[in-house]
């Protein structure tokens, strides 16, 4: 099936500007990057491109978490070159920056990555942590681990021990500040047509429900391993209801836990207005009343991979 297709099927009632959205995903998704603040200023990653012939006039996006954009050019491969291997930046999505920002870890904290590699989400919980207090970034896969591990090494994180557990049956329970689920999904917002003319899965309700098995499991594990007073960020990189709002619904069924709102830094409020809220009815299902709170990124809005964000407050 293609791709465009099966998105005009599925979203074309709750996706706004519809037109827009299929415009967008038929374009590149941008490269950004974001200087590793544990080992460079801003100045200092500028200077270390200059040397580059056409990389010399990077574009920073300080609107959106000052980042980095890099324009097309031949013959440079961005993992392959020497600042990659020093670890000076980091390229990631700026949806994925959005959910840490959202997160809000700090300094000193005890913070929970149930669904860790490739680890781009714990570089930045640990930049934000200034390298202190304690994150365990958790990998069901060990290849997985392989490429979490050198990220981490690269980036020069101290803070991080890396675990190898199912995230379902992860030991413990009440002990983090912070927990941040980024779990398996369909990943559809990273699909661009480009890249990706042809729907990569099935388009069947089987496919699905595998995933959301696991992913309600783990919203659950997530949930019990907060602290009293603690919280959980829900994300996934898909636009699929069925995989974000009606998990968060899960969760609020099945335990105590209360939708609060998914909040940028004031450095990021600037792009408030180019996320939409979280669905409040999906076909014949409502959802609780505070889901509005919970955010949607669409490419359309944000020039990124489609994401969703929810908090929840224990
Ligand atoms: C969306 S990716 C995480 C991306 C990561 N947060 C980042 O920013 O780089 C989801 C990860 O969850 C892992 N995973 C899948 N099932 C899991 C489970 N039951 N427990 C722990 N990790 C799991 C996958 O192998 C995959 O690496």
């Amino acid at each position: 099936m293609k791709t465009i297709d099966y998105f005009k099927q599925r979203y074309e009632n709750i996706i706004p500007d519809f037109e827009e959205f299929l415009a967008a995903i038929q374009k590149k998704n941008p490269v950004v990057l974001r200087p590793n603040k544990i080992k460079f200023s801003h100045l200092d990653f500028q200077k270390s491109f200059s040397k580059y012939e056409n990389l010399d006039a990077l574009q920073r996006l300080e609107f959106y978490l000052e980042n980095y954009l890099l324009p097309e050019v031949k013959d440079f491969s961005l993992g392959g070159s020497l600042e990659h291997t020093l670890g000076h930046f980091y390229s990631q999505n700026l949806s994925s920056q959005l959910a840490v920002d959202c997160l809000n870890p700090q300094p000193g904290e005890c913070v929970l990555d149930l669904c860790a590699a490739p680890g781009g989400k714990t570089v930045l919980i640990a930049e934000k942590m200034q390298n202190t207090g304690m994150i365990v970034a958790n990998e069901i896969y060990r290849n997985r681990n392989i490429a979490l591990k050198a990220n981490l090494d690269r980036m020069g994180i101290v803070n991080c021990i890396v675990t190898s557990f199912n995230g379902i049956e992860f030991p413990g329970t009440r002990q983090f500040d912070k927990v941040l689920l980024d779990g398996p999904c369909s990943a559809e917002g990273t699909l661009r047509t480009v890249e990706n003319p042809e729907l990569p899965f099935k388009n069947d309700t089987e496919f699905r429900k595998g995933l959301i098995r696991t992913q309600q499991k783990l919203i659950l594990k997530a949930y019990e391993l907060l602290k009293e007073g603690g919280e959980l960020l829900y994300s996934t990189c898909t636009y699929a209801p069925e995989e974000n709002e009606q998990i968060v619904q899960y969760l609020l069924d099945n335990s105590q836990a209360k939708i609060i709102k998914a909040k940028l830094s004031s450095k990021n409020e600037s792009i408030v207005n180019d996320v939409s809220n979280g669905l409040l009815h999906w076909g014949d299902q409502k959802f609780n009343e505070n889901m509005n709170l919970t955010k949607r990124v669409y490419p359309h809005k944000i020039n990124t991979g489609g994401f969703y964000i929810a908090k929840i407050s224990k």
